[in-house]
């Protein structure tokens, strides 16, 4: 799907760039703002509204699941707001993994922690690595549809191509699948605020509200808590 040749970079409204996917018309990140979405829609909405009631003591590391690795800045911006008390074991999806020579295009580094973007795009596959005390990535080269789920999830970044681009991600047998891997008590989030996949969600299981998206962005997005 992604031929990395013929993917493009983009600027987006809020400075931050994309990729763009010619063979999908479709792009990685919302034109509104990239950045801007990683921090509103999974960093504040999900990671942080997760941690906020992590009541454990000492607090133990929340499991975070990316469905979409993609460029990693999702991943850049969770480590930056890891901490002793929210630290994170991040899990990140991704069928096919974008060049090294493309992501560098995008100059991350400018907007987000250089050294830290770095150490994300440098990490090998298929291990737990720790990037700082409080962040361990554990990037898969994986296939979400076919491939063993990790369990015990804390939160979900939800992050797949658009359900009318790629619908087998959005179909109700995989999220019963996924939504099966998570703790009680579980945020997830996606930027898709559409009625068909909230009413999916919840016939699964999943208690979901629409809040307000990034600003410039989409006016709502979804989130689910597991039950
Ligand atoms: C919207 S982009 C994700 C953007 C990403 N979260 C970021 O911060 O750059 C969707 C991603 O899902 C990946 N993808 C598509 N099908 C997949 C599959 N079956 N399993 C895992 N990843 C998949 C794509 O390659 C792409 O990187």
């Amino acid at each position: 799907m992604n031929d990395d040749t013929s993917l493009t970079v983009e600027l987006t409204d809020d400075g931050s760039a994309t990729l763009f996917v010619p063979a999908l018309d479709e792009h990685y990140h919302s034109v509104k703002g990239a950045l801007t979405e990683s921090d509103h829609i999974y960093r504040d909405c999900a990671f942080l509204h997760r941690a906020a009631i992590n009541t454990t003591k000492p607090a133990t590391p929340l499991r975070l699941l990316e469905v979409g690795f993609g460029t990693g800045l999702n991943a850049c911006v969770t480590a930056m707001a890891a901490t002793e008390a929210c630290a994170v074991h991040y899990i990140a999806l991704e069928k096919y993994p974008v060049d090294a020579g493309l992501l560098e295009k995008l100059h991350y580094g400018q907007l987000v922690d250089g050294h830290l973007l770095q150490a994300i795009h440098h990490a090998t596959w298929d291990e737990p690595v720790a990037i700082t005390p409080h962040f361990t990535l554990e990037k898969r080269k994986s296939d979400y549809l076919t491939d063993e789920l990790p369990k015990s999830i804390d939160v979900v970044y939800f992050d797949a191509f658009a359900p009318e681009k790629q619908p087998e991600m959005w179909s109700a047998e995989a999220f019963a699948r996924l939504i099966e891997t998570l703790n009680p008590g579980a945020v997830l989030t996606t930027y898709c605020a559409k009625g068909e996949i909230r009413r999916l969600l919840t016939a699964l299981g999943m208690r979901m509200e629409r809040i307000p998206g990034p600003i410039g962005g989409k006016r709502e997005i979804l989130r689910g808590i597991k039950s």
